[in-house]
């Protein structure tokens, strides 16, 4: 970890240009690489912008600002950005080929203990990055968009990626202020476009089917589990309403039908692991002994939600 000092980020797109106000802002020398110098001055200027609503916001101060943009560089020379990066991150147009290209260019001329990362959306390593040589150095980082804002950032691996490549990449996330998430498993898509997709889905079938109109669909989500969705995720969900605790048969039942493989085309296999994990009757993650304490902790913490969204504009 100490030996990422600095950082390059080549494509300084939409998501490359956020992307790099986090390394610039948490202390990286970050260096921004497009093909053209108009982009960058495009990208420049958005990254100053996007840093002075922070600073009317209060995030960080305007001396912050002005050592983040001092810390950021740009350059058209691929040569350059490979050279002189601890830590690349490719966020160039979502085509494979291109990314092919780039990352056995970078492979070639990095140095040797460069990890090269992708923020891809749905393209898989082992394709665009098989004929690569530092197969244990390579990784996915996929930020979701505004990319300066929203915490998360996936940490997807490839077949030949090493732990400590993945170590390293969650520590870095952690020093610029992002939540890592640990993808186990190369999946197009990673994990949370898929459940995004789900969601996106559902949603579009309910509405193609005339159950509700566009903004009765959009509301439902927002004002019930959306409303829980920053305290709760889906499985501590499943925890806190006590599905586990129902009495086994009523479970099974329940589990039945929400896993019907053919009806949400899960595949056997998944839905029988599905409904072996849901026939132990016992939560996902939260500890039993300490359901009610979360539970209240979580209830209060709704409450100011309701508070702040809901109650104050009556
Ligand atoms: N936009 C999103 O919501 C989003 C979210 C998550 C992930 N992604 C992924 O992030 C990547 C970038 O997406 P984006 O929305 O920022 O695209 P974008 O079109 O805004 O930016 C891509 C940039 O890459 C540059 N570029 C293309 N080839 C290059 C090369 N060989 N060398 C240097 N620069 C090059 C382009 O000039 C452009 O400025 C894609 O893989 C995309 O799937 C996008």
């Amino acid at each position: 970890m100490e030996d990422i000092k600095k950082v390059g980020v080549v494509g300084a797109g939409i998501m490359g240009s956020g992307i790099a106000i986090n390394f610039a802002l948490w202390g990286y020398p970050t260096m921004l690489c497009d093909v053209s110098e108009n982009v960058l001055e495009q990208s420049l200027k958005k990254i100053a912008l996007d840093l002075d609503i922070f600073v009317q916001e209060g995030l960080v101060t305007r001396q912050q600002v002005a050592a983040a943009l001092a810390r950021i560089t740009t350059t058209t020379e691929l040569a350059a950005v490979a050279k002189s990066s601890d830590f690349i991150t490719e966020a160039i147009t979502e085509k494979v080929e291109d990314k092919q290209e780039l990352f056995n260019e970078l492979d070639r001329q990095c140095p040797a203990h460069t990890i090269i990362a992708s923020n891809t959306s749905y393209l898989l390593l082992s394709e665009f990055g098989a004929a690569v040589e530092r197969q244990d150095k390579i990784t996915i980082t996929h930020y979701f968009v505004p990319a300066h804002i929203i915490p998360g950032v996936e940490v997807g691996r490839g077949p030949g990626t090493s732990e400590e490549t993945v170590n390293i990449t969650c520590d870095l996330m952690k020093k610029i202020k992002k939540v890592p998430i640990r993808v186990l498993k190369e999946s197009s898509g990673c994990l949370v476009n898929s459940i995004q997709a789900a969601l996106r889905r559902e949603s579009l079938r309910l509405w193609a089917e005339g159950v509700a109109t566009a903004e009765d669909i959009d509301l439902g989500v927002r004002a019930t589990f959306g409303f829980r969705l920053p305290l709760d995720g889906p499985l501590t969900h499943y925890d806190l309403s006590g599905v586990w605790r129902w009495p086994e048969d009523v479970r099974i039942a329940w589990a039945d039908k929400q896993f019907d493989s053919e009806k949400y085309g899960l595949g056997e296999a998944v839905a029988e692991k599905i409904k072996r994990r849901v026939a132990k009757g016992v939560p996902w993650i939260i500890d039993p002994e300490q359901l009610e304490e979360v539970k209240s902790k979580i209830e209060r913490e709704y409450i100011h939600c309701l508070k702040k969204w809901y109650w104050s504009k009556e």
